[in-house]
């Protein structure tokens, strides 16, 4: 399956200095150590599971697992019967093992530039052990899962980690989500504790977060669930506490971390959120953080207790809560983000992805902080306060592993590459790109203006699901084809499925399936172990279904085609169609809504809507208004309907199906729509093609 040699042509190889001291150095290397994590993974995975510490060592084989639906339930464990602690890995062992305690592990750097804040592996350690106080104090225990919705902060990460500590399962939802969607999440999992902060700025805009959670936790109890407790950081400033809340602030000075990190936020902000405070709720996190011990025991977990739950969309339109567990999914983020990144002890590794989203999870907290590398955690955005803000940051730090999204740098490129050369850049050494296919356009400007043609791409093909990276290349070893994750990363196996379910050999396209579990796939949809089988095992009965088209070619590089389900991804988000369908009918005057993508240049893929509405009801602006209002307040921003085209019909099959091809034509003004002898009433379409949005781009 790994072709013997990988080719001369079109390809774009790392530089020279890259191989030195790389840990996969070529790509003989790579194939050597593919084969060997396919045909003795105990061997391959037993390495690396050398570098953590097992309170007690796994005693069955390494992985053990079914993937048949026809021969039972499936199930996917790795290393059973051993014992640790996640977050006795990433930081203890870091700081008493590795000698790190005096090693930065982030280096924050606000919204608002000047906004930054350093933390070493001791000063998180110490953090992260109260704050685990702090929510045994609260009643959390082992297996209580705990909901975070929160700003890109250091205490989101400290809040995971707590919850690590204990045993607790957090749930981290991407603080864009709508109160809405928070809700539906806290609800389906069961949470028995929030935790949120005051705001936060994005850019010029303030965020009131608190407003949005006690919406969400009033929505809670509506649906006859109480969550009892929320947690709440006052980010954005102190005087808030002292103002506008009925708590008292703290009596006892805040040690070290505590009061560095507000004095730095007073002096930045501008206005503060006016936060609304029940004191039978709402604790003040500092409050809560000056009166716990530094001091607590790990709870030492076996490898399948869950670790999170990270929600994803589903194409019923109701999410899924992905269910991660603790030694696999920190084995595998730990290897793939030192393979992937080639990481050295001395990088400034910075990923932009939010930790709402598994971008965050895997590779901004349990990937690097296992690893002991120094990171940078941004707040910010890429255009604010201007287009170099991202450069700005690389020279400041200088940052030598980037990782971004296509869309990201698809949104930079507009502005050309005058705002790029203003920084040097030279620390620079591999860039990341996850999310989306990149387009060859995008990944040229990305090697030869970011990079200056120095810097290796790693194109990193995984999912939420898959927990870290599953196709991607090595940035010594990989020979590069733009727009191309190029081969399969240890441990996976990937097939190309056609439409009966036939494995394709060579040059081939189809349905892109895994053979094997590595140890960081997914282990069930929480609390729904039935959806998780009929989702990823039931069409193709033996292998896991990612959903996404891929091709190889006939250097055995895969190419990831994009979705073949009903997901669409803006700026690399998943969204159900089904979802914003959903929401869109929740208004009155909709009878009835399709969602299709219409290709985006910067974001991939944009909202097309079509609504056919009730009788006696007419289309116009503030209708148009309502509906994206409605959208963006039922799941969140990132779903908001770029065009929305009344449809007096939609184009459906004698059977009554709606058929979305024809409407993703009509949404992107193509005329060619293929066979449409299935279509009950053409003239539906014809209609469509004359009223279509016809935006400027
Ligand atoms: C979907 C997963 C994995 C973190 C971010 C998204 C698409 C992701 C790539 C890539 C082509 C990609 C796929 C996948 N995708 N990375 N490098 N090349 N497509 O996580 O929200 O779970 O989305 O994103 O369609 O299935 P997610």
């Amino acid at each position: 399956m790994i072709p013997d040699k990988a080719p001369e042509e079109d390809v774009f190889h790392g530089a020279e200095e890259m191989r030195r001291g790389a840990h996969v150095p070529t790509f003989d290397k790579y194939k050597e150590m593919y084969m060997q994590s396919i045909e003795d993974p105990d061997k391959f995975w037993g390495d690396m599971a050398k570098d953590f510490f097992w309170k007690s060592k796994h005693t069955g084989r390494f992985l053990d697992y079914n993937f048949d639906v026809t021969k039972g339930e499936i199930f996917i464990k790795c290393m059973e019967g051993a014992s640790t602690n996640v977050c006795y890995n990433v930081l203890d062992r870091n700081v008493h093992d590795r000698k790190l305690g005096d090693k930065v592990a982030f280096y924050w750097e606000g919204n608002e530039p000047g906004d930054e804040l350093t933390v070493t592996y001791r000063e998180l350690l110490n953090c992260v052990c109260r704050f685990a106080n702090v929510l045994k104090s609260q009643g959390v225990a082992k297996g209580d899962r705990v909901a975070i919705y929160m700003p890109m902060v250091v205490e989101l990460v400290v809040a995971m980690l707590a919850c690590a500590r204990i045993g607790a399962v957090h749930s981290v939802v991407f603080a864009g989500f709508s109160a809405e969607s928070l809700c539906e999440r806290i609800v389906d999992s069961q949470c028995s504790l929030l935790i949120t902060a005051d705001g936060f700025y994005r850019g010029d805009k303030l965020i009131n977060l608190k407003l949005i959670a006690d919406e969400a936790l009033q929505k809670c109890t509506d649906k006859g669930f109480s969550v009892g407790r929320c947690i709440v950081l006052k980010h954005l400033s102190k005087e808030a506490q002292e103002t506008s809340l009925s708590s008292p602030p703290a009596k006892r000075p805040c040690p070290d971390l505590q009061k560095e990190m507000e004095t730095v936020r007073v002096r930045k902000t501008r206005l503060v959120p006016q936060v609304p405070w029940n004191p039978e709720v709402d604790k003040c996190w500092h409050t809560l953080m000056c009166n716990v011990s530094d001091e607590c025991e790990p709870e030492w977990c076996v490898s399948e207790d869950p670790l999170f739950i990270l929600y994803t969309s589903g194409s019923t339109g109701k999410p899924k809560g992905v269910l991660h567990t603790a030694s696999g999914y920190m084995l595998y983020t730990a290897t793939t983000f030192k393979l992937v990144f080639d990481h050295r002890a001395d990088d400034v590794y910075w990923c932009t992805a939010d930790i709402g989203w598994i971008t965050g999870h895997s590779y901004i907290t349990y990937g690097p902080l296992a690893n002991g590398a120094t990171s940078v955690l941004f707040e910010g955005l890429p255009t604010y306060p201007d287009v170099s803000r991202m450069w700005e940051i690389v020279d400041k730090y200088h940052v030598s592993k980037f990782y971004t999204a296509p869309t990201a740098i698809r949104l930079l490129m507009k502005y050309g590459s005058e705002p790029v050369h203003k920084y040097k850049r030279d620390s620079l050494k591999v860039l990341g790109t996850v999310g989306e296919p990149i387009n060859p356009e995008a990944w040229q400007w990305y090697f030869t203006v970011v990079g200056d043609g120095r810097c290796p791409i790693v194109d990193t093909f995984w999912q939420t699901e898959t927990g870290g990276h599953v196709i991607t290349p090595l940035p010594a070893a990989t020979p590069m084809k733009p727009g191309s994750a190029t081969f399969p990363f240890f441990g996976v196996v990937p097939a190309i499925l056609n439409e009966s379910g036939e494995e394709l050999e060579g040059t081939s396209e189809g349905y892109l399936v895994f053979k094997q579990p590595w140890p960081g796939v997914m282990r069930t949809v929480y609390g729904n172990h039935g959806r998780f089988e009929s989702t990823y095992f039931k069409k193709f009965p033996g292998y896991y279904v990612t959903g996404d088209g891929c091709r190889r070619d006939k250097d055995g590089y895969y190419w990831i085609t994009g979705r073949i389900d009903d997901m669409l991804n803006v700026s690399g988000h998943l969204l159900s169609t089904a979802e914003v369908e959903s929401a869109l009918v929740g208004h009155e005057a909709v009878a009835e809504a399709a969602v299709v993508g219409r290709p985006h240049p910067v974001k991939g893929e944009s909202l097309y809507c079509f609504v056919t509405l009730r009788d006696g009801t007419i289309f116009n602006h503030t209708l148009e208004a309502q509906l994206k209002k409605q959208v963006r307040e039922k799941i969140g921003a990132i779903a908001t309907p770029d065009f929305i085209q009344e449809a007096p019909a939609l184009p459906k099959t004698r059977s009554g199906k709606i058929m979305r091809r024809v409407l993703r034509k009509i949404a992107s003004g193509e005329r060619d729509l293929g066979d449409v002898s299935t279509l009950a009433d053409s003239s539906v379409v014809e209609q469509l093609f004359r009223s279509r949005c016809c935006p400027a781009m």
